[in-house]
């Protein structure tokens, strides 16, 4: 073999134990966000030290951690009924017109973080309306109240404007979670929006929006759970919401739904509403079948796992492919950013935070101690799927757009991107304009030739794997992915 591979490379035949790839001249969507939310976890992180706190805004928002590109702020409706205190945030709400801007100081302090790195997509998100205007008087379990969408609408845009005041500019608002579930079991705030509801929240939302000035802000609707919810209900509502009234088309997958039916949830939804879908929530995913554990591409489905290693990196990449090239999403948003779902002690045990267990749950990308406040603990305790984050993040610059990829060694996928622009920032190896984003679900490594990308020139590019969390490396003619890797190619 040995002999014959040498006569190859003296015949100057290209020698390649891979097949060719190729990217697809077809242009896919246009991307437009990657991110995590603000729900619950600043309730706790609030109270941790200064420099912890400025070390989880720097991991989620700045260029030397993940590079966030987006960040949902959750507007809190004051948790009554809420029987976990870290899901209970406080309101602005007072009174029709009267706010408490000291409420949520928590919330807030990280949401400045994320305006102070110029995270460019803000979304304010609800999951309940202030009390007097939910059925039941409280801040789960109920409906929103027919005669209150009026105030209700009035309510988020007054908030939206309290911040624009204050030098911070949402980009987008959600002004329902999740409006298939009362949310009875009060253990988060929740409403119900009925399908009937939901076209005139958002017209009525529109309208409140801009007579206080904020034609820049776009809504997004309806973040149903999950495709069995947002499939039938579409056609309910869609058609009633107002042209220009919706600028994207949220949802959820906690159905973990198959490929078809995932596509025909971005079809559907664009179909309807003329603008794009966006993925805004996902957690808590494990393999559907126990034997599967260790699988980075098993077929996945909802239940308690903590998975902080790079198969639960690679099950989380999983979601972000279907959504980009199944539902055809331009964006996507991870749920809690920070989570305390560890399921494992950490103060005393070193391998609590590194190997999995099935008491945690995979909904932080960053996790801090449940027994802090008893312990004084306040480590925090990276993931490998925040690496993963950093790659999609970082490499899937605003404004880009997807191109199919076809070819690739079996177990591995790929995703490539273009930017209309020059993008220097974002990366690690000098300027690109272009991006290959390869995930290798195998246990071994295989190479690629940058070349056959045709991209442009291969400047290098980053990876995470086992055995590194980021790496950046350079040019060269062939690049090895690693076994249970994500690697990013860079071409300028
Ligand atoms: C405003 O919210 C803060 C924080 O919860 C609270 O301490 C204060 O009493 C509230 N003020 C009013 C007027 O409700
Ligand atoms: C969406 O519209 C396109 C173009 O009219 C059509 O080909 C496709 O079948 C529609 N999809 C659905 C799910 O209705």
């Amino acid at each position: 073999m040995a002999r014959v591979f040498l006569a190859l490379v003296l015949l100057g035949i290209h020698y390649t134990t891979t097949s060719a790839f190729s990217v697809s001249s077809t242009p896919g969507q246009t991307m437009n966000g990657i991110g995590a939310s603000g729900a619950w976890w600043p309730n706790d992180v609030f109270k941790f030290p200064d420099n912890v706190r400025e070390q989880v805004a720097q991991l989620l928002f700045s260029s030397s951690g993940a590079g966030l590109t987006s960040y949902r702020f959750n507007i809190g409706g004051g948790g009554v009924g809420v029987n976990n205190p870290t899901r209970a945030p406080q309101t602005f709400y007072v009174s029709p017109g009267v706010y408490n801007w000291s409420a949520d100081a928590a919330g807030v302090f990280f949401l400045q973080k994320a305006a102070q790195n110029n995270v460019p997509q803000l979304t304010a998100f609800v999951n309940s309306a202030p009390t007097t205007m939910t059925t039941n008087g409280r801040s789960c379990g109920g409906n929103l109240v027919d005669g209150q969408i009026q105030a209700y609408a009035k309510y988020l845009a007054d908030v939206i404007a309290h911040f624009r005041d204050q030098g911070i500019r949402f980009t987008h608002v959600s002004p329902m979670n999740e409006p298939d579930d009362t949310f009875g079991t009060c253990g988060q705030e929740g409403m119900q929006v009925t399908p009937q509801q939901r076209a005139n929240v958002v017209n009525t939302l529109r309208d409140a929006l801009d007579a206080q000035g904020l034609q820049s802000v776009g809504i997004m609707a309806d973040e149903s759970s999950s495709t069995g919810n947002f499939l039938p209900e579409a056609s309910q509502w869609l058609p009633q919401v107002r042209k220009g009234a919706l600028a994207a088309v949220s949802h959820h997958q906690y159905g973990f739904n198959n490929d078809a039916s995932v596509a025909q949830l971005g079809s559907v939804g664009r179909n309807l509403s003329g603008v794009n879908t966006w993925f805004t929530e996902i957690c808590c995913f494990r393999a559907a079948n126990s034997g599967q554990q260790s699988n980075p591409a098993a077929t996945l489905t909802y239940g308690s796992t903590y998975e902080p290693t790079m198969i639960g990196a690679l099950q989380l990449g999983q979601l972000l492919y279907q959504s980009f090239t199944q539902a055809q999403d331009a964006h996507f948003d991870f749920w809690t950013a920070l989570s305390n779902g560890i399921g494992c002690s950490p103060l005393n045990n070193p391998s609590c935070a590194t190997n999995a267990n099935s008491n945690g749950w995979n909904d932080g990308l960053i996790y801090y101690d449940p027994s802090y406040a008893s312990n004084h603990n306040t480590a925090v305790y990276q993931t490998k799927r925040l690496f993963l984050m950093k790659h999609f993040a970082n490499f899937i610059w605003l404004g880009s757009t997807r191109f199919a990829v076809s070819g690739l060694p079996s177990g591995v996928v790929g995703m490539a991107f273009k930017s209309p622009n020059q993008q220097s920032e974002s990366t690690p190896v000098g300027s690109a304009r272009a991006s290959l984003i390869l995930m290798n679900m195998g246990n071994s490594a295989v190479s690629v030739q940058p070349s056959q990308a045709a991209l442009g020139n291969f400047v290098g590019g980053a990876v995470t794997s086992p055995s590194t969390d980021w790496q950046t490396f350079g040019a060269s003619s062939s690049v090895s992915l690693p076994g249970l890797s994500i690697t990013t190619l860079l071409f300028n």
